[in-house]
Formats: structure tokens, C-alpha cells, sequence
């Protein structure tokens, strides 16, 4: 893949400023796939006797492709009969895709997509004596997971399959070795060091993690062993772990790879396979997402992280997460955050906290120093100090937060010698900063007000930063709540995604010795492994059967613990499309009495409306019960614009127009074993703007005295046909979209011929304003009458052939592109799609000289891949071929 154009990233106040520039734009071909690498499903067709002996399903595959002349070098041979059997392949002609499908015995050919490392949010190395660490039992705590380790519930013999960049298994609290008997007893490198997703793996089968470290983090919250000098455990430490090892060194991966390793793990008879990975998709569809999903489906558990990319907004999720059956778990932030405190002398006032993880390496004491005694004014330090300012160097200065930037301000203090300096806070939330190479923290507005006063009456104040000790456990301010990285769904086939929350926002856990030995990260793949061990504590209480499996993520949704959007009272909850069913609650989930036999209520849209939706109500308690139905809505989503027609950034706005609910009898009495059908009558929220596609979620509740349960409910009150997934506005790159890049990168805008030899072709660029299910380009005749347009209303997989209807009736003469299932575009690092012309068709035909226009057409949501009207449809200027 192309680097992303050079991006400016503007505040929200010059929104309407284009977010990149034209110049930046690379012509080349840029869409989220291996150009030529496919994975082509065959049936198990060698189960039935006449059929075996003609050779296993790959041998025939192989065969009936030759016999096609078809030309490709296989990599990877999947065989796992009842999930996936198959193969990856390189083909020369990417025409030969739908030659391919035709192929007999062949179900399916998707293209290999690449997914980039997980990269966490937060990164700290630490070491045993470093101050200020978190608590890390907290996040076992708010989730019941302590009680099950008092219980001696700790996992223990079930086996976890991790994907990740393998395992430092040397670790002391990861066992110190590896093999039969060893708390990481088996696994495979799939990949080898050099590995960076565009060159070939070189396998061994020794997954060791000496030089990346993620795996090796999310290997420590499932398993560290307890005892170690922070005091920490894994979820699930004393289950059995195998580490499979897709990631190099540096770089991303690619879903045959990750298949691959699904498929072993399998294979090896794993319990749970989990995977801290993934990038934006939008749809269930990619290979591993439904290799996931059957995976799950076959009576395993797979857990899947959700995505860091909540900055992007609405209809993100992420693959392979969106495996229709796998868990795809979101982030909530740890409760407290570990802040460093200064001491004060001089005057009496308790140690002030400064937002830093790690002490500022300040000796001794400092004399304080504030800039100005005034403390409502709104440009401390913004224009360069007066002359007669002192001498700083000793100092510690004290300005106020406001107007120029915090590097302005300190740059102006550092002009009169100043090394060392606090900022407190003019209201704006107590936060980390950006503060350069200084040496500067933030303190509340409180203590800077404080500090301040008593400087101008005349105080001598000095400072210490005790380089131990000054630890201090400060409640987060976003503590307990979703962490605002974490990707927001749902996918646009509207499922469920995320599924569940857990803790993953500044966790402490294992790292490579070479790498430090222990590190603190955030993110949703820090989650992840989080609801992996939790499902291990299932399986170890529950028995290891596939109904237990294929029950965990229901068992979990209804016992999980809705979370607000925010901790101003009144808020509405957050939306399920960030929460899922909340934060797990694992000792609720494990030992409540009260089963739900649905947790995830699906409405759909207007157009697809889900009615009345049921669900039983199980007492497996040995009491009677009553129980009282509830409804408690969560935010409803504006998931577009306003006024636009692009996703709105995260934090997703929320409204208060909620669904309303209503029950066939909102209280009923059952005894130990009796069931009862809940009838919810959900309606969407009235009143409510279509355009900017609101999602509306909430909880229905089931309560018992101090137990509660709930099912989650998800619908938009709008039709997906109505959402344009074009983009045809300037709003990214100043000139409208789509367009064609002529040979010197310029728009063009009259007819050009291209002779296609070295730079001289022509670039198709366009964006996604919206998930398409099918993309296709076109060359068409340039007097071609058409009224396809933006108006008001996969590259390649046939899997869903369009041959009929009206849109095999727009007379084409070739196709030059097709992708199934694209995600939409971003705003934040700024991709597009581009396809570089070359004078041939997809198929590799040569296209003769000639006159022509380029016809782009995309799908819209739910709309009939046969109907021609359920297509966007631009056409390019004439592109004339002289090659
Ligand atoms: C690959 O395709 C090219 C161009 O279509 C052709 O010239 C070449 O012979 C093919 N190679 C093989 C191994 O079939
Ligand atoms: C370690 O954690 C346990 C359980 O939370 C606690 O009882 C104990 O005091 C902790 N020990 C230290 C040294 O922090
Ligand atoms: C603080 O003191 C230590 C030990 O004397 C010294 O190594 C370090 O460089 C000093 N740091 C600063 C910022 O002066
Ligand atoms: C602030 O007050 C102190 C103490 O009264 C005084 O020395 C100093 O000059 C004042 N600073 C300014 C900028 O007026
Ligand atoms: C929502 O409706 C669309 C259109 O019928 C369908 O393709 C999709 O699978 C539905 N989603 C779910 C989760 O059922
Ligand atoms: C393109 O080439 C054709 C055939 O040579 C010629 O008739 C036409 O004028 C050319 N168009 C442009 C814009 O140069
Ligand atoms: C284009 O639209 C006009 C007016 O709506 C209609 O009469 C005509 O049949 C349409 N043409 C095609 C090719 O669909
Ligand atoms: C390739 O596609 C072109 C345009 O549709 C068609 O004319 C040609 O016959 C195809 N070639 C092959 C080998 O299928
Ligand atoms: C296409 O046009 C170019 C430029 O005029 C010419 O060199 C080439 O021979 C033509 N190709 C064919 C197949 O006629």
C-alpha cells in the first residue's frame, strides 16, 4: 500500500479548509489489498467416495486450474474440513478471478488483505522500583475477576491460542521456557523475524519474542504468573498458552497468514484463540473474519480487539473483529491513572500533582517563580517576557494554561534561562500535554491559583520532585469509561460490533526481557486478551463443551455493565455502538442465576426492520423469582454529518431522542427452572434527522431483586439505500471527487490521450464516503447515454455474480476493476482509493487504441447488485489510448 497523502490535520474550527492537497496524492494503485494474492475456498468435495479418488481437494483444484491454463504458485494450503478448506495463491493475471470461480468445486476466491501491526496507544517501559504504577489488581476488581482468583478460579486447564508477534516466553512470571509443561506449551512461528507483510514468511517453529513485545503484553494479562515484584496477575494465569507468532519484527501481516495460524490453532486444539489486531473493514466478509466467525460458530471461543480507531468515527469496525460470531472487544479506561506529585516549602499546602507518568528529573529544591500575579489572565507567556524578567535557570516557573500554545509559552520562559516549569489549568481539564523536549507538567487549576496568590502576598515558595515516592494514584478523569480510541460500529450489515467492553486503557503487564521486562500499553488489544482469560475462567467453571463456547458471548453480554458517556450527571449512556453490551463482569457472568437465551436485539434499519424481538428468560436459580423488565436507553449516535455526507469524527456526537420499549407484561414470577418469552416492542426514535443516520441502542433490563441481566438493542432510524457512498464534495482535497490524475498529477478536464509507456497514464481517484458492497470500473464508449449520477438517492471476488437486470444492461466494453465489500474512507490519515490505468482490462486483454470514457459504479448498502438504480455512477472524461 502507498503511504497516505501528506496530511494536515486542521482543528475542528477550519473545517472547511481541504484536509490534504492534490499535490500529495501518489498515482498508484491504492486499495487495501494484495494486488494479485487471493485465497480461493474449495468443498470438501474428497469426503464423498466417488470424488476421493480423483485426489484431495487441493490436488483437484490444482488440476482443474492448470487444465484452465491458468497460471499461479500456491502458498499456503488451508485444510481444516468444516471451517475452511482451501488455499492461497498468486496469480500472474488477476483476470483469471472469475475463470477461477467458475471452477468447479471452488466456493469462493476473496482477496488477501493486509492488516497493519497493533500499535498500542499508550507505551511506557517500566521496571520493578519505578514509581507511580497503576494498581493493577483495579482492573480485576471492577470486574469480578479477584473473586474468582479467591475461589481458585484461575484457568487452569484450558488452552489459549494467541496470535500476536509471538512471546517472550523466557519471561520468569510466563514460566521461563517453552514446550510441553510450561505454562507456554506449544505454538509456531508462522512468519520469521524479517517478516514485514510484503515479503515471504520464513517459518520456524519457535515463536520466541525478543523484538517486538506486544504479544508478549497481551501473553502477561492472560497468564503472568502472581508473585512478581509488581504485585500483578494474569485473568486466566494458571491456563495453558500457545503462542502463535504472525507478526515480524516491524511491519503488518496479511489475512492468509492469519488464517493460517487460526487454522492451527485448531488444529493444535485450542479452547480459545484470540487476536489483538485488525484495521477498518466495515463488513463481515474478509477471510478471516469468516474463518473467525466459524471457527466461534464450531465451539470455540475467539476473542478479537475492536480497533483504536474511534478518532474516525461511526461505521469503522474492524476485521478480522467483525467475524459475525467471534467477541469483538472495546477498551474502557483504568479508574485511576498513576501521577507524580511535587512537595512544597515555603508555605503549608499537601503535595501538588502534576500529570506525568514518570517523576520530572528535577534535583533538589527550586525556588518558584510565576510569571504573572495575576491569576485570571488568559495569555500568560504568549509575547516574549519583559526585560526586566530574571534570570530563570533556577527556578521552577509557574504560568497559566491559555490562548498561544504550551511549547509558545515555555519557549518565552526558556528565553530568560528557564529548565523547569508547572502550568495549571484555566479550566480546560486536567490532561497530559504536549510539551516538547521541556521539562513541564500540568497541575490543576486549584493548586496554580494557590500557588500563585501566595507567590504575589509575598510567600518564598520552593519545590522538590521526589524522584520515589511522589507516586500518587490519581483518579482518571476518564476512568471507568470507554476509551475514546476505541472503534465504533456498527459494521454496515449491521451487526453487532464491538460485542463487550474490558479494561485495556494503562495496563501493566509482561514484556520481552531485552525489551525491559515490563511495560505499560493501552489500547483495545490490551482488552482483548482481558475477555480471553475471562473465557478461559468460563470454560475451567462451566466445562470445556461447545454449548459453553458458543454461550460465552451471550453469558457475558447480559451480565456486562452498561457504561456512561461521560461522568457528568445526566449524560446519557453510551452508545452500544462503542460499549457493545458494557464492561464484562466475569464473576456475575460465571455464577448468576439468570440466563438470557438473546443479548444482542438487532433492529436493522428502516427499510429492514427487525419487529418485535424475543428472548427467554431462564431462572437457573434454586429460588423463585420475580423479575421486573426495564428499559434504559443509551445515547442515540449521529452517525453523519450534520450537513455532510461524511461520517462525523469521534467522539461521536450523541442525542437524546430515544427508542421507546414496551413488554407483553413487564413482571413475571418463575420458578427454579421455569422460562419465560419476553415480547420488546422497540420503536425508533421519532423526530429524529434521517440524514445524519441515527443509531439508536439501549438496555433492556431483567432484574431480580440485586441481579440484573440485559439484552442490548441496535437500529438506525434510517434506510442504508439512502446513504451516498460516493464522495462528490472538495471537502478533502479542495476539488471535487472523483477525478482523474492525468501523467503530471494534474486534474484533467478535457480529453487526453496516453500512450501508457513509463508515467503516461491516467489515475482514477475516488473516495468512500460510505462502505460499498460492490465497486466496479468500467471502460465504456465516450457517447455512452447514461443517467447514472450522484443524485439524490470486491479488488475481486465474484462471489456474488450480478449477471442480470438492468445493470448488465449499461453497455460496457470491458471492466477494469472490481472489489466486493470496500470500506469506507477516513479523515484522519487521509487514504483514498486510486487505480492507475494500465491499457489493459482486468482480464489482461490488451485495449485497443481508441476513444473512451471510464464508468464508475458502487453499491449502495442493501441495495440489489442486479438494479442499476441502486448504483452511484460517475463517468471520467474521455481518456483517449494511443499505445
Ligand atoms: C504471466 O503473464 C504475462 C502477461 O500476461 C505473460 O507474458 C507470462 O507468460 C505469464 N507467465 C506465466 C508463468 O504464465
Ligand atoms: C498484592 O495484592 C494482594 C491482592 O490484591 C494484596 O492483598 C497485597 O497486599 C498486595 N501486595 C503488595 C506488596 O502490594
Ligand atoms: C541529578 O542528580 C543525579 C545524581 O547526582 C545526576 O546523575 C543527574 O544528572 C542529575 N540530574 C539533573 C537533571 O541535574
Ligand atoms: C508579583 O508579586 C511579587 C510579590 O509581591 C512581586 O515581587 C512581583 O514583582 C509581582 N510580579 C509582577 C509581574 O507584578
Ligand atoms: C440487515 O438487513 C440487511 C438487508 O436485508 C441484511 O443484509 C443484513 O444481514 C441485516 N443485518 C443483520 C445483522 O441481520
Ligand atoms: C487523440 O488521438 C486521436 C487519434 O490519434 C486524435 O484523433 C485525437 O485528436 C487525439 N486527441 C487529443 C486530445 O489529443
Ligand atoms: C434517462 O432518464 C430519462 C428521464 O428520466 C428517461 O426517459 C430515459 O429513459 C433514461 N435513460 C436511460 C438509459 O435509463
Ligand atoms: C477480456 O475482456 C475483454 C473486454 O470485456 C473481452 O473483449 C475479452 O474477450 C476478454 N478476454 C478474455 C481472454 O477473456
Ligand atoms: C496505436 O496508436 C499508436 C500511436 O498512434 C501507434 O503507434 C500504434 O501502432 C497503434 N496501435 C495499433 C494496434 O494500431
Amino acid at each position: 500500500m502507498k503511504a497516505s497523502l501528506s496530511l494536515a490535520l486542521l482543528s475542528a474550527t477550519s473545517a472547511l479548509a481541504a484536509k490534504a492537497s492534490l499535490s500529495g496524492v501518489e498515482r498508484v494503485t491504492n486499495l487495501p489489498f494484495q494486488s494479485n494474492k487471493f485465497i480461493v475456498e474449495v468443498s470438501e468435495a474428497s469426503e464423498i467416495p466417488s470424488k476421493r479418488a480423483l485426489g484431495t481437494p487441493h490436488e483437484q483444484l490444482y488440476r482443474a486450474l492448470a487444465k484452465r491454463k491458468i497460471s499461479f504458485n500456491v502458498h499456503t494450503e488451508y485444510d481444516v474440513p468444516g471451517i475452511f478448506v482451501g488455499a492461497s495463491i498468486t496469480l500472474n493475471n488477476t483476470q483469471d478471478v472469475a475463470n477461477i470461480l467458475s471452477t468447479d468445486g471452488v466456493l469462493a476466491i476473496r482477496p488477501v488483505r493486509t492488516f497493519a501491526r497493533p500499535v498500542p496507544v499508550l507505551s511506557k517501559k517500566v521496571s520493578p522500583g519505578d514509581p507511580g504504577l497503576p494498581d493493577s489488581e483495579s482492573t480485576h476488581i471492577i470486574t469480578g475477576v479477584d473473586k474468582l482468583h479467591a475461589r481458585g478460579i484461575t484457568g487452569k486447564g484450558v488452552k489459549i491460542g494467541i496470535l500476536d508477534t509471538g512471546t517472550d516466553y523466557t519471561h520468569p512470571f510466563l514460566g521461563g521456557g517453552f514446550g510441553p509443561g510450561f505454562k507456554v506449551a506449544g505454538g509456531f512461528d508462522l512468519v520469521g523475524d524479517d517478516y514485514d507483510g510484503s515479503n515471504a514468511p520464513v517459518p520456524d517453529d519457535d515463536p520466541l519474542d525478543q523484538c517486538a513485545g506486544h504479544g508478549t503484553h497481551v501473553a502477561g494479562i492472560i497468564g503472568a504468573n502472581p508473585g512478581n515484584p509488581f504485585n500483578i496477575s494474569g485473568v486466566a494465569y494458571d491456563a495453558t498458552i500457545y503462542s502463535y507468532r504472525i507478526f515480524g519484527c516491524t511491519g503488518s501481516v496479511n489475512d492468509d497468514v492469519i488464517v493460517d495460524g487460526l487454522l492451527r490453532g485448531v488444529k493444535d486444539g485450542m479452547d480459545i484463540l484470540t487476536m489483538s489486531l485488525g484495521g477498518s473493514d466495515g463488513w463481515t466478509e474478509g477471510t478471516a473474519s469468516v474463518v473467525s466467525s466459524r471457527i466461534s460458530a464450531s465451539g470455540k471461543i475467539v476473542t478479537i480487539a475492536a480497533g483504536n480507531e474511534g478518532a474516525s468515527g461511526s461505521w469503522f469496525s474492524s476485521g478480522p473483529g467483525n467475524g459475525i460470531d467471534a467477541i469483538s472487544v472495546a477498551s474502557s479506561d483504568n479508574t485511576v491513572v498513576p501521577l507524580q506529585s511535587v512537595t512544597v516549602q515555603g508555605v503549608t499546602h499537601d503535595p501538588i500533582v502534576y500529570f506525568a507518568t514518570f517523576p520530572l528529573p528535577v534535583n533538589g529544591t527550586l525556588p518558584l517563580y510565576v510569571i504573572s500575579n495575576d491569576t485570571t489572565i488568559v495569555d500568560d507567556a504568549c509575547n516574549p517576557l519583559p526585560d526586566s524578567t530574571p534570570d530563570l535557570t533556577a527556578f521552577v516557573v509557574l504560568v497559566r494554561r491559555g490562548t498561544c500554545t504550551f511549547v509558545t509559552k515555555l519557549a518565552n520562559i526558556a528565553a530568560f534561562g528557564a529548565t523547569t516549569a508547572l502550568i495549571y489549568d484555566n479550566g480546560n481539564g486536567f490532561d497530559a500535554i504536549d510539551v516538547g523536549d521541556f521539562n513541564a507538567a500540568l497541575i490543576q487549576a486549584e493548586d496554580g491559583v494557590f500557588l500563585a496568590q501566595q507567590f504575589a502576598a509575598g510567600a518564598s515558595i520552593s519545590l522538590t520532585f521526589p524522584q520515589s515516592g511522589g507516586s500518587v494514584e490519581f483518579p482518571l478523569p476518564s476512568g471507568g469509561l470507554i476509551s475514546e480510541f476505541t472503534t465504533y460500529g456498527p459494521t454496515n450489515d449491521f451487526y453487532f460490533k464491538p460485542a463487550i467492553t474490558a479494561p485495556g486503557g494503562s495496563i501493566l503487564s509482561t514484556f520481552p526481557i531485552p525489551l525491559g521486562t515490563w511495560a505499560l500499553l493501552s489500547g483495545t488489544s490490551m482488552a482483548t486478551p482481558f475477555l480471553a482469560g475471562s473465557s478461559a475462567l468460563l470454560l475451567a467453571v462451566k466445562g470445556k463443551s461447545a454449548s459453553v463456547a458458543t454461550g460465552a458471548r451471550t453469558l457475558f453480554q447480559a451480565s456486562a455493565l452498561p457504561i456512561s458517556s461521560s461522568h457528568t450527571d445526566g449524560d446519557p449512556l453510551q452508545t452500544a455502538t462503542q460499549q457493545g453490551a458494557g464492561l464484562i463482569q466475569v464473576y456475575d457472568a460465571l455464577f448468576g442465576t439468570t440466563l438470557l437465551s438473546r443479548t444482542e436485539l438487532i433492529l436493522n434499519d428502516t427499510a429492514h426492520f427487525a419487529g418485535p424481538q424475543k428472548f427467554t428468560v431462564k431462572n437457573a436459580g434454586k429460588t423463585a423469582k420475580t423479575y421486573t423488565l426495564s428499559h434504559v436507553p443509551a445515547g442515540t449516535a449521529i452517525t453523519i454529518g450534520p450537513d455532510s455526507i461524511l461520517p462525523g469524527l469521534g467522539p461521536v456526537a450523541l442525542s437524546t431522542d430515544y427508542a421507546s420499549v414496551s413488554f407483553n407484561g413487564g413482571k413475571f414470577t418463575l420458578l427454579p427452572g421455569q422460562s419465560h418469552e419476553v415480547v420488546a416492542t422497540i420503536k425508533p426514535p421519532k423526530g429524529v434527522d434521517a440524514t445524519t443516520f441515527p443509531v439508536y441502542s439501549g438496555f433492556i433490563h431483567v432484574t431480580s431483586g440485586t441481579e440484573s441481566v440485559h439484552a442490548t438493542y441496535l437500529g438506525l432510524a434510517a434506510s442504508l439505500k439512502d446513504k451516498q457512498v460516493i464522495d462528490n464534495t472538495d471537502f478533502i482535497l479542495g476539488v471535487p471527487l472523483p477525478l482523474v490524475l492525468d501523467s503530471e498529477g494534474n486534474i484533467q478536464d478535457a480529453p487526453v490521450n496516453y500512450t501508457f509507456v513509463g508515467e503516461d497514464a491516467p489515475t482514477i481517484l475516488w473516495r468512500q464516503a460510505f462502505g460499498t458492497p460492490l465497486l466496479r470500473l468500467d471502460l465504456v464508449s465516450p457517447n455512452i447515454a447514461l443517467n447514472g449520477t450522484l443524485n439524490a438517492r470486491a479488488p475481486i471476488s465474484f462471489t456474488n455474480p450480478h449477471k442480470g437486470g438492468s445493470f448488465a444492461k449499461v453497455p460496457t466494453l470491458g471492466a477494469l476493476l472490481e472489489v466486493p465489500y470496500l470500506t469506507r474512507n477516513d479523515e484522519i490519515d487521509i487514504p483514498d482509493n486510486s487505480l492507475l490505468l494500465s491499457n489493459t482490462f482486468a482480464n489482461g486483454t490488451i485495449i485497443p487504441n481508441g476513444s473512451y470514457k471510464v464508468l464508475l459504479r458502487s453499491l449502495r448498502v442493501t441495495g440489489d447488485p442486479t438494479n442499476e438504480a441502486d448504483y452511484e455512477s460517475w463517468l471520467s472524461p474521455v481518456i483517449g489510448v494511443t499505445a
